[in-house]
């Protein structure tokens, strides 16, 4: 679960270039849900999902994981409950090494020093197992190197490492704002399918306004670093494309 209670994020406080990009914002994501959230540039999204994940602190206002207290806890420290996924599907992998090495480069970023991953048999049958979930038959491509694969291939990956491990929440900044259509619906269905697999709790900022409709089952559009519109799973399922598109408009 997710708690953010009257969280405010000025930037260059009591400077000519102040602005406050959110402002005293309360939210509750219970466990599992999964949010898609809308808005112009520059209404405070990135920095919600930013004040979320601890890369940036609240001015005022208090954020909890799971009951747990973590105003001053950097983002590292939060890892253990979130993974993170941003637009650029190449930002998260290294293209010249093989799809393995890379899930094994991403297993141990989060693990502690000196912690085994496993042998690597084992390891390489987890990894294919898992990615065997996407359903693009990748499993059997694990030494294929990475910068060989399509855009939305490898976001699919990126986002399939990012939940390898025990994270339980899943914050998603825009991750196809840089890939073709295509490209872009795998991923998004990728998303989808690792939300329910892996029963996570899920943040999805998107640009496009057909992708909310479709996805998740709640919707927040955001103006001014407030919440505008909350649509409950309830709400969502009545309602029409249109009456979206004139929300955002
Ligand atoms: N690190 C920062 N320093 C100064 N201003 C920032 C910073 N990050 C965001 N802002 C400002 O905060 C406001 C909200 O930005 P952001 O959260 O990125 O919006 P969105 O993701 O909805 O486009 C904008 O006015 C932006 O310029
Ligand atoms: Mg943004």
């Amino acid at each position: 679960m997710i708690e953010v209670n009257n969280v405010t994020k000025i930037f260059n406080r009591g400077k000519a270039n102040e602005v406050t990009a959110v402002k005293q914002l309360s939210l509750i994501i219970p466990a599992q849900e999964y949010v898609v959230v809308v808005g112009s540039n520059g209404s405070g999204k990135s920095t919600l999902l930013n004040l979320i994940a601890g890369s940036t602190f609240a001015t005022s206002g208090d954020i909890k994981l799971d009951g747990e207290l973590v105003n001053r806890s950097p983002d590292y420290e939060r890892s253990r409950w979130i993974a993170r996924v941003f637009q650029n599907p190449l930002s998260g992998t290294a293209p010249d090494l093989s799809i393995l090495d890379n899930f094994r480069l991403a297993a141990l970023r989060t693990k502690p020093k000196g912690l085994s991953i496993g042998t690597t048999e084992a390891f390489k049958k987890l990894v294919q197992d898992k990615i065997a979930i996407l359903g693009m038959g990748l499993e059997n491509k694990v030494q294929q190197t990475m910068g060989t694969l399509s855009g939305g291939q490898r976001q699919a990956l990126t986002l399939l490492m990012s939940v390898m491990d025990e994270c339980r929440i899943l914050l998603l900044d825009e991750p196809t704002a840089a890939l073709d259509p295509r490209s872009a619906d795998l991923v998004m269905r990728t998303a989808e399918e690792l939300v329910k697999t892996f029963k996570l709790t899920a943040i999805l900022i998107t640009h496009n306004l057909k992708d909310a409709f479709n996805f998740g089952n709640r919707i927040i559009l955001m103006g001014e670093g407030q919440i505008i519109k909350d649509f409950s799973s309830e709400e969502k399922s009545n309602l029409k494309q249109s009456d979206l598109f004139e929300w955002f408009s």
